[in-house]
């Protein structure tokens, strides 16, 4: 049986300028393979010490139990500032907390139905533009899953479709910003030396005002439609208009434009490295592509589908949770210690740089049956049941969730279905796809699959 791809671990011990040589071009294959079996792994280096915990009590501890007390690591600012200013992904404390209280009502359960017709038109759009070259041909999928969950924000957010002149901006600059940062995690995992090269370049800093620039347009248009009275029900509104219930405050104009480009990032990103993967695996795996696409057809028949039908697309949904175990598009995530700590017996000293991988996590030997298999159907045997509450996090858990979690699990397996629902996916035998953890994890080469019309 295939195994879906899975980038080959380090072989053996390295020096610190060659780990951080391997871990520029992919942090995931400059680990070693141990990481796959350890409750928890300590990295030692002049400057800092760094433990990874995959136990899931410690993961528990840090993310759930006590998590003011494992701040997201200052570091994770070194390489996002330019772009994301203090956005919600980077602050900490009370910062932090009260710009979740303005955010978090926009995205609860009730609200995300109203987001619902805004992802099924994306949705749509995303079908007449794989339509016109459904022709057998190589495709790189992950240009037309960004295009997709791209057009999903833009539509959520500003109720505006990637084709607005604005829109088409931002995915543009976005686009020339990875191409100018591909490393950006690089800042955020090493707490480099002051004297360490930093990797901002001209063309990151560029793109980075540029994309800024453009999200101002937006937003203040948007202030002024809210003034006058005509501006559309969709999350930019409630976001800007809602006033944390505890100091009353609204966010400022500039406050506003760091959460905008945090949820178009965050938010289009990971949507579309998950939909890429998912697809990848559909072809190498065609027997669950078939029946996710027989239950797509049939919940879909009458045209009629709308938020309550979600529940009929279960296979939909199984497919997206095993694409996220397997490729989970965040791969690692940091905090640091903000005392000294005890950790199996170790002692963690403060400042220590604490990494949650869930990329480890979810294929873990130790806690998950047949760990790199492909097998949707895990998620209702008894060990599959176990490990999503404790050793699967896509999302990262407790306090500092993704706020996205839950419209996430509704876009990804609605476009997943509404495209398989049409198209047949199957791999091209000389490009195959390897994972590789950029902003997100992304194929090396791209994901390349022919897209064929289904009868
Ligand atoms: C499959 C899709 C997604 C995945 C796998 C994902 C994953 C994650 C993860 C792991 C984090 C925590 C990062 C950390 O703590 O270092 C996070 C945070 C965040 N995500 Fe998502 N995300 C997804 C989609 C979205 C969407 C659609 C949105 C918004 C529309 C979003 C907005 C955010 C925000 C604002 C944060 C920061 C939360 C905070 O720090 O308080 N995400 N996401």
């Amino acid at each position: 049986m295939t195994l879906p791809p899975k980038p080959p671990a380090r072989q053996g011990r390295v020096s610190l300028w060659k780990y951080l040589k391997l871990f520029r071009q992919d942090i995931l294959s400059a680990q070693p393979a141990r990481l796959y079996r350890a409750w928890m792994a300590e990295f030692r280096t002049p400057f800092f010490r760094s433990f990874m915990c995959n136990q899931p009590d410690l993961v528990n501890l840090v993310l759930k139990e006590r998590p003011d007390d494992f701040p997201k690591s200052n570091r994770i600012r070194e390489g996002l500032t330019p772009l994301l200013g203090q956005s919600v992904f980077v602050t900490n404390g009370e910062t932090w907390k009260r710009q979740r209280r303005i955010i978090d009502p926009a995205f609860e359960g009730g609200r995300l139905r109203d987001t619902f017709p805004a992802m099924w038109s994306a949705g749509q759009n995303a079908i007449a533009r794989l339509g016109a070259q459904a022709d057998g041909q190589p495709t790189e999928i992950e240009v037309e899953t960004s295009h997709a969950a791209a057009d999903v924000i833009f539509r959520t957010l500003f109720s505006i479709p990637i084709e607005h002149h604005l829109a088409t901006q931002v995915f543009d600059a976005f686009r020339a910003h990875q191409r100018a940062q591909p490393v950006v995690n690089l800042g955020a995992f090493l707490p480099l030396p002051k004297w360490f090269p930093r990797f901002h370049s001209r063309e990151t800093r560029r793109t980075a005002l540029q994309i800024r620039a453009l999200i101002t347009e937006l937003t203040r248009e948007r202030q002024t439609a809210i003034r006058e009275g005509r501006a559309p029900d969709d999350l930019a509104t409630k976001i800007m208009t809602n006033s944390d219930p505890v100091t009353g405050q609204q966010f400022a104009a500039d406050e506003m434009v760091d959460q905008v480009a945090i949820f178009f990032l965050a938010g289009h990103e990971t949507s579309a490295s998950a939909l890429a993967w998912a697809l990848y695996l559909l072809a190498l795996y065609p027997e669950w592509q078939d029946r996710l696409a027989a239950e797509a057809q049939t919940a879909m028949a009458q045209g009629e589908f709308g938020f309550s039908d979600m529940s009929k697309l279960k296979t939909s949904r199984d497919v997206f949770r095993e694409t996220l175990r397997l490729y989970p598009p965040v791969p690692m995530m940091v905090r640091e210690a903000a005392c000294p700590e005890k950790f199996r017996d170790r002692k963690v000293p403060k400042g220590s740089q604490i990494v949650l991988s869930p990329w480890h996590l979810h294929r873990h030997e130790r806690l998950w049956d047949d760990p790199d298999g492909f097998d949707p159907g895990r998620f209702v045997t008894q060990n599959g049941r176990a490990c999503l509450r404790q050793a699967y996090m896509p999302f990262s858990a407790g306090q500092r969730v993704c706020t996205g979690a839950g419209f996430a699990m509704i876009e990804g397996p609605l476009l997943l279905s509404m495209i398989v629902g049409k198209f047949r996916f199957e791999t091209v035998p000389d490009k195959p796809a390897m994972p590789v953890a950029h902003l997100t994890v992304r194929g090396r080469d791209g994901i390349w699959l022919r897209v064929s019309k289904r009868e």
